[in-house]
């Protein structure tokens, strides 16, 4: 048997994370490292992308959501912005079939109105294609910045006070979740980021409270099934407190 088989087995599928992240880093870092174009390493990327929403699908993972491309992204050369768009575009004709077989739903996070025409009718179609079903949630984040969300949010939130819908004193939490690109997803339990960067890159800002993060040094496009695995494993090895403490200290509070 393939080793892949020997690690499912120490996965504890009734404790899997219910929304995993991926800040999908690294993909230039992979072309240079090979002489090659930077789009080298997106096409190579893309090729992990498909095979790590299929790893997710099989494993129960409920939602998973991908850090296509950022709010500040649209500043990189116009050469490779038009090279992502058309790999995001081939993308979403391609997985079409591949996700209604495996049941997953395709959602996008971020500002879609921004997106070149063709993408966005693309996204739409394949989004309208898969509305309906129940095997997992793929978010991808395109043209997505957690300080733009926030920032929509804020407005209409605004809205809703100048129209007296509500008062501000009435403002919760979960308002201001109900009024990001999230609504009423739940917030990533855990968000890896490939290729060693120490940072979130305008994602998730709000939705990170308590996200537990992983951090490896591999390069998004020789990113594996074995290694999201290992990384599930791990998330499930650690103690998420939540601010709180252990169960093993009494009730007042005392280290037992
Ligand atoms: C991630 O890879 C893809 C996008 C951000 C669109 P990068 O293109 O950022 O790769 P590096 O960080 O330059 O290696
Ligand atoms: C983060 O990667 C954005 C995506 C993965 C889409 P970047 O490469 O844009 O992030 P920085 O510039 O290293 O922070
Ligand atoms: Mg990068």
């Amino acid at each position: 048997m393939k080793s892949e088989n020997i690690q499912t087995a120490t996965l504890d599928s009734e404790k899997l994370p219910a929304h995993v992240a991926v800040i999908m880093d690294g993909n230039g870092r992979w072309a240079k490292k090979r002489l090659m174009n930077r789009v080298k390493g997106h096409e190579k990327g893309s090729q992990t992308v498909r095979s790590i929403v299929t790893a997710a699908r099989e494993l129960g993972i409920g939602m998973l959501t991908l850090y296509a491309f950022s709010t500040e992204n649209w500043a990189r050369p116009k050469i490779e912005v038009s090279a992502l768009m058309m790999l995001l575009k081939r993308f979403l004709v391609s997985e079409r079939d591949e996700l209604m077989t495996r049941g997953v739903r395709l959602n996008i996070l971020g500002q879609k109105e921004k997106l070149p025409k063709d993408v966005r009718e693309e996204a739409d179609k394949t989004g309208g294609m898969t509305r309906n079903n129940q095997g997992m949630v793929l978010n991808l984040a395109l043209s997505y910045g957690s300080r733009q969300e926030i920032t929509l949010g804020v407005k209409a939130l605004a809205r809703k006070i100048k129209a007296g819908v509500i008062q501000p004193g009435e403002i919760t939490e979960e308002m201001i979740s109900d009024h990001l690109y999230t609504r009423q997803m739940p917030d990533p339990d855990l968000i890896i980021r490939t290729s060693g960067e120490f940072r979130l890159s305008n994602f998730m800002l709000w939705q990170a409270a308590y996200s537990e993060l992983f951090i490896t040094n591999t390069l998004w496009p020789d990113f594996t099934r074995e290694e999201f695995i290992e990384i599930l494993i791990n998330f499930q090895e650690r103690d998420r407190r939540f601010g709180k403490v252990k169960c093993s200290t009494s009730n007042d509070g005392s280290p037992q």
